[in-house]
């Protein structure tokens, strides 16, 4: 049986897809896939489609260049606009995807006005500040994707280090989705011991250093972003939001007051279910840790202003 939830893809690139393919092994709901690239989306959700009967799921795949073919969605996950290609920062990205958000955000709000959104483009912070503006929906409803990916890496890095499963390992990475977003030491465990029992300060310094670079190192790698790391952290927002699991993830979440920040988002530690993004979980932070965060949330700050000055100048 078909499901009758509905979740659209707005941009069909490898992170949209990946993505999507999660939801569709996961049987989250109907899967719409859009791009302005015409072939890109019909392409890939026929191929999607195909792996129906091998897969056993029976799940609709529509691939689309008419954005109205979004109605109705439960859940819109945004990566559309331009990857990060190397030597490009993440800021760099600013001018040219800003403008896109203000577009997709108005055709949420026309055609999926009660949808949770998920953004994933970057410069993350800024892009899902203007579809918040651009659609006029609650916080609740828009929300970013950065944390999950990050404190994946982090996990990822430290269960290499001890050869431990990655399960075992708990870290959150929060503040901004840039150069200096903050692993949380004090908050990482390895089997619920804190990480400091296993690896020393200067080996966990450099853990951090390559975490905080991580979409970077993919970058130079394979000259495109993350998308199987990046779509998978995507899928457990999704995931969590269509199961309604109250699920505690990292995310990019417009704060008012919360962590000290007002009307800016910032990657904090959420429950996300049902309603979307439901609670924000305020923790402890070490002052070094605090100071880190509002070094990182200042960041976000000046790319807002930054993205501002750019939307003035493009009128
Ligand atoms: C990443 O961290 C591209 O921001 C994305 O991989």
């Amino acid at each position: 049986m078909a499901s009758k939830k509905k979740i659209a893809f707005i941009g069909s690139g490898n992170v949209g897809a990946t993505c999507a393919f999660l939801c569709f092994l996961g049987q989250l709901g109907d899967i719409v896939l859009y791009d302005i690239i015409d072939g890109l989306p019909q392409g890939k959700a026929l191929d999607m489609f195909e792996s129906g009967p091998v897969l056993g799921i029976d799940i609709e795949v529509k691939g689309t260049t008419n954005i109205a073919d979004i109605a109705g969605a439960d859940c819109c996950v945004v990566t559309s606009g331009s990857p990060r290609k190397p030597g490009m920062s993440r800021d760099d990205l600013l001018k040219i995807n800003a403008a896109v958000m203000n577009n997709v955000g108005a055709a949420i709000k026309q055609h999926a006005p009660n949808s949770l959104v998920i953004v994933v483009t970057n410069p993350l912070d800024a892009m899902v500040t203007q579809v918040k503006r651009a659609t006029g929906f609650p916080k609740h409803r828009v929300v970013g994707q950065a944390g999950v990916l990050d404190s994946a890496r982090h996990r990822t890095f430290i269960a290499d280090e001890l050869k431990v499963a990655v399960e075992s390992v708990n870290a959150m990475v929060l503040g901004g989705h840039g150069d200096d977003m903050v692993p949380v030491r004090s908050y990482t465990a390895v089997g619920g011991v804190p990480v400091e029992r296993f690896i020393e300060a200067k080996r966990l310094d450099e853990i951090e250093t390559r975490t905080r670079n991580g979409g970077g190192e993919v970058v130079n790698l394979m000259k495109t972003s993350s998308y199987y790391a990046a779509g998978a952290a995507t899928y457990k927002m999704v995931d969590a939001f269509m199961h309604d699991r109250k699920a505690i993830l990292p995310c990019a979440a417009y704060l008012e007051g919360e962590y000290g920040v007002k009307g800016l988002y910032a990657g904090v530690p959420v429950v996300i279910g049902a309603g979307g993004v439901e609670r924000v979980i305020e923790i402890d932070l070490t002052p070094a840790e605090k100071d880190a965060f509002q070094k990182s949330v200042g960041h976000v700050r000046e790319l807002v202003e930054a993205m501002d000055r750019v939307l003035a100048a493009q009128g």
